[in-house]
């Protein structure tokens, strides 16, 4: 049975991948499952939490127990986060933002033409990134990066530029880590230098693991 260790708190979880359009048929998107997010909202909810999810488009039945939220675009991800985000106190954001998004969004489906053709695209909000600058020192912000090199430079240079207090980090070359799997490898960097390495396990387990860390940092935190 797990410990009602999150009992009394809001934890505010994004999941899945983001879809940006093109036309009414069309869209760009990413390989992003949303099964580490779900496995993180079904966690935090089975500990007592309040759990709210903010999902992109999934295969997946929401986890029982969480107020789910779904939502299309990297837009309408930061409008729901934003209005979420001021009564929660521990965020986690696994979604698979993309990046950018088609710079017009035509309302009639695009016709081929035989031609080359050209997208262009405009950079999308980064949600973590505005959260970590509106954080309070109550709330902990958690991040999530998939690299497929560099992976320590880029997690430490991230949590750093985001404002976060743990970045969960996954190696997506290595067999068994990342999208679509069940199971996950990955490295959390906590804000002192520190780094936790665990080995492959399911998703379910690498949640428990990140929220034992989050208790542990909120321990800290009272504490000092
Ligand atoms: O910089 P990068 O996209 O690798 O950072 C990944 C982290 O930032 C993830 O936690 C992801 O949810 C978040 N992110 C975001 N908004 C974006 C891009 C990424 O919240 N536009």
């Amino acid at each position: 049975l797990a410990p009602h260790d999150l009992a009394g708190l809001t934890v505010l979880v994004t999941a899945g991948p983001t879809r940006e359009s093109l036309d009414p048929v069309r869209y760009i998107s990413n390989r992003s499952s949303g099964k580490m997010g779900y496995a993180l909202a079904r966690a935090a909810a089975l500990r007592g939490a309040r759990v709210i999810l903010v999902s992109g488009p999934t295969a997946l039945e929401p986890p029982p127990d969480v107020e789910f939220i779904p939502v299309e675009t990297a837009d309408q991800m930061f409008n729901e986060v934003t209005r979420a985000f001021g009564g929660a106190d521990v965020i986690i954001k696994a979604a698979a933002v993309a990046d950018y998004r088609p710079v017009t969004v035509s309302h009639q489906k695009i016709k081929k033409s035989g031609q080359e053709m050209i997208i262009e695209l405009v950079p999308n909000p980064d949600i973590l990134a505005e959260l970590g600058r509106r954080k309070t020192s109550q709330q902990l912000l958690i991040g999530f990066a998939a690299e497929t090199n560099n992976l320590e430079q880029y997690a430490r240079e991230k949590l750093s530029r985001k404002n976060l207090d743990l970045l969960v980090a996954n190696d997506i070359t290595m067999p068994g880590a990342g999208f679509d799997y069940d199971t996950n490898i990955v490295r959390i960097f906590g804000p002192h230098d520190e780094v936790e390495d665990l080995p492959l396990m399911d998703k379910n387990t690498v949640a428990h693991k990140i929220l034992d860390r989050v208790i542990e940092l909120r321990k800290s935190r009272q504490g000092a």
